[in-house]
């Protein structure tokens, strides 16, 4: 982490630190919203949300889509990145200028310069999903950081160690809210409590969550 970078460059909104390495950046991508928005809904005419399989054969509570040149997917085979969305048979959306601008940004303002990512996770959660408690361990390079952004209706994010029975500490992240870990907590378990219902003027009935990571 690097104080001086973290002082005064994030839009708006002050940062949090939640563990060595991993820090929430308050209304960082709160100006960009509605731009990230519409440029999600074109993603969203190629390769649609879909609830995925786990290899235990559970479907997730979680809809999910991707862009960029890789897309982290689940079926009961396991967990990968692919760069073929299996429900279009085609490449998964280019990663929008954008979203990898402002995940660069996040990255850089949290003290991880020069993050490159080539995969764009995007989470849609209705009322009552939820994500258990994981790492987030499928990438080739995890001397890269995990930028992860906040859009609609509020979570309560679960942020932990890297033993899955660390106790999490319990976050609430607001549309606009970036959390970036990477480092020493780049394999800290985390997760999403159920969501609980509500609107929201960007999103309606949901929260959106892009997840950056460097896949490869
Ligand atoms: C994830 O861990 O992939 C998503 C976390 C979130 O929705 O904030
Ligand atoms: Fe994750």
């Amino acid at each position: 982490m690097n104080g001086d970078l973290l002082s005064g460059l994030a839009p708006t909104g002050g940062r949090e630190l939640l563990a060595e390495g991993a820090v929430v950046l308050r209304g960082f991508a709160a100006s960009e919203a509605a731009a990230l928005m519409a440029e999600l809904d074109a993603i969203l005419d190629v390769s649609p949300f879909r609830r995925m399989v786990t290899p235990g054969g559970y479907q997730m509570s979680v809809a999910m889509t991707n862009c960029g040149a890789r897309g982290w997917v689940t079926d009961r085979t396991g967990y990968r990145y692919d760069a073929l969305d299996p429900v279009s048979g085609r490449p998964w959306p280019t990663m929008p200028a954008p979203f990898r601008c402002l995940a660069v940004s996040a990255a850089d303002v949290a003290g991880y310069a020069g993050f490159a990512p080539d995969a764009c996770l995007i989470n849609r959660y209705e009322p009552g999903a939820r994500l258990s408690l994981h790492q987030d361990r499928n990438e080739r390079d995890l001397a890269a950081p995990v930028v992860s952004v906040s859009l609609g209706l509020p979570a309560t994010f679960l942020f932990g160690g890297p033993q899955r029975r660390d106790r999490p500490r319990r976050v609430r992240l607001e549309s606009g809210d970036v959390v970036v870990w990477g480092g020493p907590a780049r394999l800290a378990f985390h997760g999403i409590e159920p969501l609980a219902d509500g609107d929201h003027a960007l999103t309606g009935r949901c929260r959106i969550n892009l997840t950056f990571r460097r896949a490869l």
